[in-house]
C-alpha cells in the first residue's frame, strides 16, 4: 500500500501549491519544513518550526450569493482585516512562509487593498494566490496593477459556459463580465510580457453543469488560460457528522488561516470554534502558534479520536483522511 507521504507529495506537486512555492524557496524555508516533518512525525504538540503556508481572509463581503457561501446560511460580518495585523505578520514569518493564501469566505477583489496585500507578500518572497469570481467591473488599470503586484496565481471560477448553467450555482454573476475580465487580464499579461499570474480557470463539478464541461475545456484553450481544473463539489459532501476520522492531520503543524476580524483558527478548511487558537489583535502570531490551546488540539490528533473524549471539530473531518485532498481550495 502506498503510504501518505506518497500521496501528500503527490497532492503538493499535482495542485497549485508546486506553481507557487518552487519560486519562493530559500535554505531557511526548507530547513523549517523539515523541522516541520519531523515534528508532526515525532507527534510534538510544541514546535520550534514555523507555518509554511497561511489563508488570510482580507474580507468577507461579497458580491454573489452561491448556495452554502454566501447564501444567507452562514453569518457574514462584511467586514475587512486591519492591514496592519496583516504586515505585523508576514513580518513575524517571512523567513518561514513560502505561500500566502488571499482568501476564504469572501471575494478578495471587492477588497480596494487587495493589490497592497499582494505586494506586501511579494517584497518579501513569499508567493501568492488568490481565488476570484471575477464578476466584478474591473478596469484594464486594475487589471495591470493585479499582473504587476507580483500575484503568482489567479484562480477564476466559472462554473458554466451558458449564462444559465453557470448562475445555478454563481447566483447573481454575470458570465459576460467574467469572460471579458478573463480575455482582457490575459492579453494584458501577454502585453506586459508577464509569466505571472498563472491563470486557472477552475470548474466545480456539479451535475448540473456535466454538459457543459467539455465545452469549458475547449474554451479554456481558446482563451488560453494556463490550466484548467474541475474541482470536487466540497460544500455539499463536507462534512460528515457520521464519519469518525482515522488518521492525523497535518494541518496543525504546517498552517493557520486568519479570518477577516483578526481570529486565528487552526484549520484552513473549517471555521468551527473549536478551532479558534487565538486572536491577533490582541496576542503575538508566536505565541498563538504554541499556545495551550493550539497545543491541546495538536495533542488530540496524537491520541485517538475516540468520539466521548475528544472535543474538536477534527474528529468528525474526513479532509485530509483516506488520501481524498481534492478538496483543498
Ligand atoms: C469561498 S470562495 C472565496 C473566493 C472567491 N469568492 C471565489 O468564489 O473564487 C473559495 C474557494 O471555494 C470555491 N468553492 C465555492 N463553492 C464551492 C463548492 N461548492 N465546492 C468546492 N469549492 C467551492 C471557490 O470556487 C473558491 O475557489
Ligand atoms: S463568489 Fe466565492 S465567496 Fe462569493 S458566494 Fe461564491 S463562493 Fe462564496
Ligand atoms: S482534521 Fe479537518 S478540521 Fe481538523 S485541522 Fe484537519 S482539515 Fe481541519
Amino acid at each position: 500500500m502506498r503510504s501518505s507521504y506518497y500521496y501528500n507529495l503527490n497532492f503538493l506537486l499535482a495542485n497549485r501549491h508546486w506553481y507557487i512555492i518552487k519560486r519562493h524557496f530559500t535554505l531557511k524555508k526548507i530547513i523549517n519544513i523539515i523541522k516541520c516533518i519531523s515534528h508532526f512525525k515525532m507527534k510534538h504538540a510544541t514546535v520550534s518550526s514555523f507555518p509554511v503556508y497561511i489563508k488570510i481572509e482580507t474580507t468577507d463581503c461579497c458580491n454573489l450569493k452561491c448556495k452554502n457561501c454566501h447564501d444567507g446560511t452562514v453569518p457574514r460580518n462584511n467586514a475587512f482585516l486591519d492591514f496592519n495585523i496583516y504586515t505585523n505578520l508576514i513580518d513575524h514569518l517571512s523567513e518561514y512562509l513560502l505561500e500566502v493564501s488571499l482568501f476564504d469566505q469572501g471575494e478578495p477583489l471587492l477588497d480596494p487593498l487587495i493589490v497592497d496585500y499582494v505586494k506586501y507578500a511579494s517584497s518579501k518572497n513569499i508567493g501568492t494566490v488568490i481565488s476570484t469570481n471575477f464578476s466584478i467591473k474591473l478596469s484594464n488599470d486594475k487589471l495591470v496593477q493585479l499582473i504587476n503586484s507580483g500575484l503568482d496565481y489567479l484562480q477564476i471560477a466559472i462554473d458554466g459556459v451558458t449564462q444559465e448553467t453557470y448562475e445555478k450555482y454563481r447566483v447573481g454573476g454575470k458570465l459576460d463580465l467574467v469572460f471579458s475580465n478573463l480575455n482582457r487580464i490575459i492579453s494584458l499579461k501577454k502585453q506586459l510580457k508577464s509569466k505571472t499570474p498563472i491563470i486557472e480557470w477552475q470548474m466545480i463539478d456539479f451535475e448540473f453543469n456535466r454538459s457543459e464541461q467539455e465545452q469549458a475545456k475547449i474554451l479554456a484553450k481558446k482563451f488560453k488560460v494556463d490550466r484548467f481544473r474541475l474541482k470536487p463539489d466540497c460544500y455539499s459532501t463536507y462534512p460528515m457528522m457520521s464519519y469518525l476520522r482515522k488518521k492525523r492531520c497535518f494541518l496543525l503543524w504546517f498552517s493557520f488561516a486568519v479570518e477577516c476580524d483578526g481570529l486565528v483558527s487552526a484549520c484552513l478548511t473549517k471555521d468551527d470554534e473549536s478551532l479558534y487558537v487565538g486572536d491577533l489583535n490582541t496576542d503575538p502570531i508566536k505565541e498563538i502558534w504554541n499556545s495551550k490551546k493550539y497545543q491541546k488540539l495538536r495533542d488530540s490528533h496524537n491520541h485517538d479520536m475516540d468520539e466521548r473524549i475528544n472535543p474538536y471539530y477534527c474528529k468528525n473531518c474526513n479532509r485530509y483522511d483516506n488520501n481524498s485532498q481534492a478538496c483543498h481550495s
